[in-house]
């Protein structure tokens, strides 16, 4: 490193990829995130996700989906290449999960070495390719990896070029894998046709696999929801949809908002509804951190409701019951190009998604209305008040 950097100079390219790939890749978490999104894009039913030493030795990512065809190889890994969009305009239709054409390239950028295996369906086999830090290919050679179309991509040594992140990927290794089975959680909720595994080795000589998680494709959501948390919790779930329509101009079709939500039921056990911080928004299937984005008012908006109608009245305001909701809307509804990860969100028209939510809730719930005249005809607060306790709330 230069002592002598007094004067303005333009840094070099590769010091610039590894202070902008900090961006998109700040962590293991973010790595795995990426990778199965590229899988999801590439319409994959199967996404298996292995951590080699808890992803500090390699993390491995493969699909069934679609892989990538040869002529295209060259570029995969490249900064700003891919296959997704066309010019920026694109981005207001883009249904993709990535457009911005940065996470290869950053991943390569990040790690000691990136190999990618590809077959798509027109292959006879397997082509696997060893990038480098630069995104460029430095090897290719035929294998028979796999027996019908699909990617593999091994990243090793994550950080690698980055010291400092290195050792906080280090330090925090307990909870990254936590969080990367949270990410994963989030995906395979969304997606009940596609199966997903995250399997963890101790060592890439060791034989000995341990399948940590295990996602089936499941016939729908509340279905995927009671496998991966329990059947218990499904139980007290049921869902719901909304659409509702808005008038526009007259020469334009109509745009409508369709909400997919699971919620718990009115007389649901709050033990296991308010249970951790089960808390899933999406947009056309796309997580959104809701504690990062205006979709914070709907959640607000949910707890109060729910709070009110059961006469929860012992839970903290800020605890949230077990929420699901997928926002289907025109994708030139709102704008994801807000943030690197994509997982925050601006709503054109907030209020509407608001005003729908609501009315969903009056319909789920009752509306105020309701409530008011229920309460008068009942003396006694429902009867589940009195098993909840301080303990079950953590
Ligand atoms: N698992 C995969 N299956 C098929 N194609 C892939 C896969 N991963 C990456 N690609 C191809 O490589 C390109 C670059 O991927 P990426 O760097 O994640 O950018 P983006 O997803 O924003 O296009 C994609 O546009 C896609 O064409
Ligand atoms: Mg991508």
């Amino acid at each position: 490193m230069s002592h002598h950097a007094r004067h303005i100079h333009a840094l070099d390219k590769s010091t610039i990829r590894s202070l902008h790939s900090g961006q998109v890749i700040v962590d293991l978490v973010a790595i795995v995130k990426e990778l199965v999104e590229n899988a999801l894009d590439a319409r994959a039913t199967a996404i298996d996700v292995k951590l080699v030493d808890r992803g500090l030795n390699s993390i491995q990512v493969k699909d069934n989906g679609h892989g990538i065809p040869e002529q295209d190889c060259l570029y995969m890994a490249k900064p700003h290449c891919t296959s997704k969009i066309a010019s920026f305009q694109d981005i207001d239709c883009v249904t993709s999960y990535g457009f911005r054409g940065e996470a290869l390239s950053a991943i390569c950028a990040v790690a000691n070495h990136v190999q990618i295996t590809t077959r798509t369906a027109n292959d006879s086999i397997a082509k696997q390719y060893d990038v480098d830090t630069k995104g460029s290919i430095v090897n290719a050679k035929p294998v028979n990896l796999m027996a019908g179309s699909g990617t593999l991509v091994v990243v090793e040594s994550p950080f690698y070029n980055i010291p400092v992140r290195r050792q906080v990927a280090q330090k925090t290794a307990l909870s990254t894998l936590k969080n990367i089975q949270d990410v994963l959680v989030k995906y395979a909720l969304a997606h009940p046709a596609v199966r997903f595994t995250l399997m963890q080795a101790q060592s890439t000589a060791g034989t000995k696999k341990n399948t940590q998680w295990i996602k089936p494709i499941t016939t729908d959501i509340l279905s995927g929801i009671g496998i991966v948390f329990s059947p218990a919790l499904a139980d007290l779930l049921q869902s719901h949809d909304i659409t509702e329509s808005f008038e526009q101009m007259p020469d334009q079709s109509e745009p409508s908002i369709h909400l997919q939500c699971i919620l718990p039921k009115i007389d649901a056990d709050p033990t296991s509804i308010y249970r951790g911080d089960r808390v899933f928004i999406y947009v056309n299937g796309r997580p959104i951190n809701y504690l990062k984005s205006e979709l914070k008012d709907l959640v607000v908006m949910f707890r109060k409701r729910y709070r009110d109608v059961t006469g929860a009245v012992d839970v903290p305001v800020k605890k949230t019951p077990f929420m699901y909701m997928d926002i289907h809307v025109p994708t030139d509804e709102y704008d994801v190009n807000v943030e690197p990860s994509k997982s925050a969100i601006m709503f054109h028209n907030k209020q509407r998604l608001l005003n729908t939510f609501e009315k969903l809730l009056d319909d789920v719930y009752g509306s105020a209305m309701d409530r008011f005249f229920h309460a008068r005809t009942l003396d006694q607060p429902p009867t589940y008040v009195g098993r909840l306790t301080k303990s079950c709330l953590g």
